[in-house]
């Protein structure tokens, strides 16, 4: 679980401390995504992606084989999703960002999971009305990036739990009490909702193959943190006549203050999609940086922005271009830019790119349903 004698914690609920990734990448049995592997990958999309690029997506299982059977005309599904707790912030959207270039450029299907279900087990404060809620608030974030209502079914636990509930009992049949125990740290005092939520977030990794009568590849784009679910789905998929999901996985946006992933815990580490330009300000400059005490010595020294937030949302996401990433980078170790200035670049950037996010969000009010996965009851009929 990351715990042990690391000072990082990395479970699907909590992330903690400064995570080794190397470390991580060891402790979760998982791969790095090599060179080769992106060239291959590149090689069907025909351009580059700024989050392979530069290693944030960095971590996968069966990348390979889902390319070996893409190569060979078995095209693969993608699956990912969000638990709506709270409001999206910007880190939820990296995983959706590439999702969405993926779906593109190898023209494929993707089932999105709300896991409503989950967030009411795990988060005690949360009504059913909460996480129906944030689901459809969640939902307009993860359209305003774009999503095509032709291949995107977008599965509400609570909702649409008779098109989940086949494979659910045949997974948790052969999931057991020990295993999710020792992947997830539950104990006698943990709900048996929780317990039982391994089974249900299993299932779209098999929808497909399932509803069409036809073993399909499924990798499952995310930040690592899900990982520990992928293990024991991959467990248990061969023994129920299925493929083992695949997965590409990311390291985490930072928050806005000292070490920790972005966590709608943390509300002024944060930046929420629907944060004001006043709020997006407020944070920014509060943020933690690689500064030095004094001006005097920052011009001297310079700061290190390899501890900085603001220049790790740069990287992530508002500098793609490596040319501005590397001046930025430059000048601010030689301390030609004080951290207040660098500020004042990456706020307006993020404004921008936020009020171009919620127009987006507003035009895709009335177009949720068009996505739910509840059209698949037709399919199950035919
Ligand atoms: P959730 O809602 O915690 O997170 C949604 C997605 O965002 C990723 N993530 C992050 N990525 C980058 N930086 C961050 N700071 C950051 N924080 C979270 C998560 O890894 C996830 O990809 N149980 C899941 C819901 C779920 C799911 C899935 C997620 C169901 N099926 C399949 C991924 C793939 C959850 O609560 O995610």
């Amino acid at each position: 679980m990351g715990e042990d004698k690391d000072d990082f914690v990395v479970t699907p609920w909590k992330v903690e401390g400064i995570i080794d990734y190397d470390r991580l990448i060891e402790q979760f049995g998982t791969e790095r995504i090599t060179e080769e592997l992106k060239d291959r990958m590149y090689k069907v999309t025909k351009e580059k992606h700024v989050l392979l690029e530069r290693n944030l997506f960095f971590s996968h299982r069966d990348l390979g084989w889902i390319l070996d059977e893409f190569e060979k005309g078995n095209k693969f599904v993608l699956y990912t999703g969000r638990g709506p707790s709270g409001k999206t912030h910007i880190g939820h959207l990296v995983p959706w960002i590439f999702t969405k270039w993926m779906q593109e450029k190898f023209d494929t299907t993707l089932y999105f999971q709300m896991t409503n279900d989950e967030k009411y087990f795990f988060e005690p404060h949360l009504s059913l009305d909460d996480v129906r809620k944030y689901t459809y608030d969640n939902t307009l974030d993860l359209l305003a990036l774009g999503f095509e209502p032709e291949n995107t079914y977008i599965i509400q636990d609570i909702e649409h739990i008779d098109l989940l509930y086949e494979i659910a009992v045949e997974v948790a049949r052969k999931v057991t009490f020990s295993t999710v125990k020792a992947t997830f740290g539950f104990d006698n005092s943990t709900n048996i909702g929780s317990i039982w939520h391994s089974a249900i977030q299993a299932v779209p990794a098999f929808l497909h193959s399932w509803i069409y009568g036809k073993k399909t590849p499924c990798i499952i784009p995310c930040a690592i943190d899900q990982d520990p679910f992928w293990r024991v789905t991959r467990d248990i998929a061969e023994k129920l006549g299925y493929y083992k999901p695949a997965s590409i996985q990311c390291s985490f946006v930072p928050g806005l203050k000292e070490g920790g992933k972005m966590s709608s815990s943390e509300p002024m580490s944060a930046v929420f999609t629907t944060d004001t330009p006043k709020m997006v300000k407020k944070k920014v400059m509060a943020a933690f940086t690689g500064g030095r005490t004094t001006v005097e010595e920052q011009r001297k020294l310079g700061a290190n922005p390899d501890i900085c937030s603001v220049f790790k949302y740069y990287n992530f996401i508002f500098m793609p271009d490596d040319k501005d990433l590397a001046d930025i980078e430059k000048r601010c170790r030689s301390g030609d830019i004080l951290c207040g200035e660098c500020k004042q670049i990456l706020a307006p950037m993020m404004m921008e790119f936020l009020e171009k996010h919620q127009a987006a969000r507003e035009e895709v009010k009335d177009r949720v349903d068009e996505f739910s996965a509840a059209r698949l009851r037709d399919e199950l009929r035919r």
